[in-house]
């Protein structure tokens, strides 16, 4: 063979050997074939289980599936590029074949409420937002809405109000709605809303999962009843998590159960703290004095954790909130949260930016308001730079 075929062909394509891997490879490849063409065809029509086209299955991203339905207690994981994916696949997967609306919690990640009132993928589709921790008024909204699904996050960003799971799931399946749920801030650690009736959870990776904040990814998780048309989703629409970001995202959720509680601890130690501090107002920490769904909170989280995220406003407005934000020093002042260094954001310009101003003012996320997420660090050291950062 010329020295040009030889570039092309020498080495590859080995069958492994009999060895196996203490962690499972990144497999690159975006094809897969067989020795005989008929198991190919077999692997297409579904008759036989195997790898064939990337976009259809990975190696490595059936792994990390595999790890994450574990965790989440969940007879279908679908790992999406992005947790924005995994929302819309969910969204989607809940729309199709029933009613064409939607009732939203009116306080969630910004991005979502875009997906929910702008996605021209979702045109003809209504959203209602309401309060979902007043289920009174939950009730009456579905009752008049009659949407296929009810959307909340577990621990809302960046409000951190925690509705009551278990009595939503009641109040949808009544209304013949399913529940999703974006378990982001808990994670399978703190919560798993499919044990507490919700039909389908969805996670960004990006953050404690993967936790390192190398990885951008989200996570589809249900009951076998969402099974088909959820693959049938994503088979076709190409939401899929590339093989290099599930080997991290499966390498970061190894510590997440570690990661997640100290996260926890560091946060009760914190907000202790920041609660008592002259320049700080409105602390909002699900643990915190008077947080209105502090029994709520208990009861869906385990072991006295309150989450490792919370949001504060400072004396002196806008202003004051971005020169805490300069004036730190360990502290990474970069717009994501989860990771293992502890992080801060200004929601009003970030996550949140793209939301009208007066929208942001109604729902109390106000230009003072930082939010923190608590990393792995000694919690004396993360309460020491946010001392010399507050006015
Ligand atoms: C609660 C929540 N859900 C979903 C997302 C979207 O995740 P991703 O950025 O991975 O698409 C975010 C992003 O910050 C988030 O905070």
């Amino acid at each position: 063979m010329k020295l040009q075929t030889l570039a092309v062909h020498a080495g590859d394509r080995k069958k492994p050997g009999d060895f196996i891997p203490v962690t499972t490879p990144i497999y690159a490849a975006s094809s897969f074939f067989y020795e005989r063409t008929e198991d190919l065809d077999d692997v297409f029509s579904g008759e036989k289980s195997g790898q064939s086209y990337a976009r259809f299955g990975n190696p490595t991203v059936a792994a990390v599936e595999e790890q994450v339905a574990a965790l989440e207690g969940a007879e279908v994981c679908i790992a999406t590029s992005s947790g924005m994916g995994a929302i819309q696949l969910a969204l989607l997967a809940a729309l199709t074949d029933r009613r064409k609306s939607i009732v939203a919690a009116d306080a969630l990640y910004g991005a979502t409420i875009r997906v929910l009132t702008e996605m021209p993928a979702l045109a003809g589709v209504e959203t209602a937002f309401c309060d979902v921790c007043d289920l009174e008024r939950l009730d009456a909204v579905t009752a008049k809405a009659r949407p296929a699904a009810i959307y909340v996050e577990t621990i809302s960003n960046p409000l951190m109000r925690v509705p009551a799971l278990d009595r939503i799931a009641e109040i949808a399946h009544s209304h013949d709605a399913l529940l999703i749920v974006d378990s982001t801030f808990t994670t399978p650690v703190l919560a798993r809303p499919l044990a507490l009736g919700a039909d389908i959870v969805v996670h960004s990776a990006t953050k404690y999962l993967a936790g390192h904040g190398d990885a951008l990814g989200g996570f589809f998780l249900a009951g076998g009843e969402h099974r088909e048309t959820a693959e049938m989703l994503h088979h076709t629409l190409g939401y899929n998590l590339g093989a290099f970001a599930a080997y991290f995202i499966m390498r970061g959720v190894k510590t997440l159960p570690l990661r997640m509680r100290k996260q926890c601890r560091n946060a009760l130690q914190t907000a202790a703290w920041l609660e008592r501090h002259p320049a700080v107002e409105k602390l909002r920490f699900p643990a915190a004095d008077g947080h209105p769904d502090r029994e709520t909170a208990a009861a869906l989280l385990p072991d006295g954790l309150f989450g490792a995220m919370m949001s504060f406003e400072v004396k002196g407005g806008k202003a004051a909130a971005f020169s805490v934000i300069d004036r730190l020093r360990m502290i990474v002042p970069a717009p994501s949260l989860g990771d293992v260094h502890t992080m801060m954001l200004h929601p009003a310009t970030t996550s949140h930016g793209q939301m009208p101003a007066a929208q942001r003012e109604r729902l109390g996320i106000g230009e003072a308001m930082l939010r923190l997420s608590v990393g792995i660090e000694a919690a004396d050291d993360i309460i020491g730079d946010l001392e010399q950062a507050l006015p």
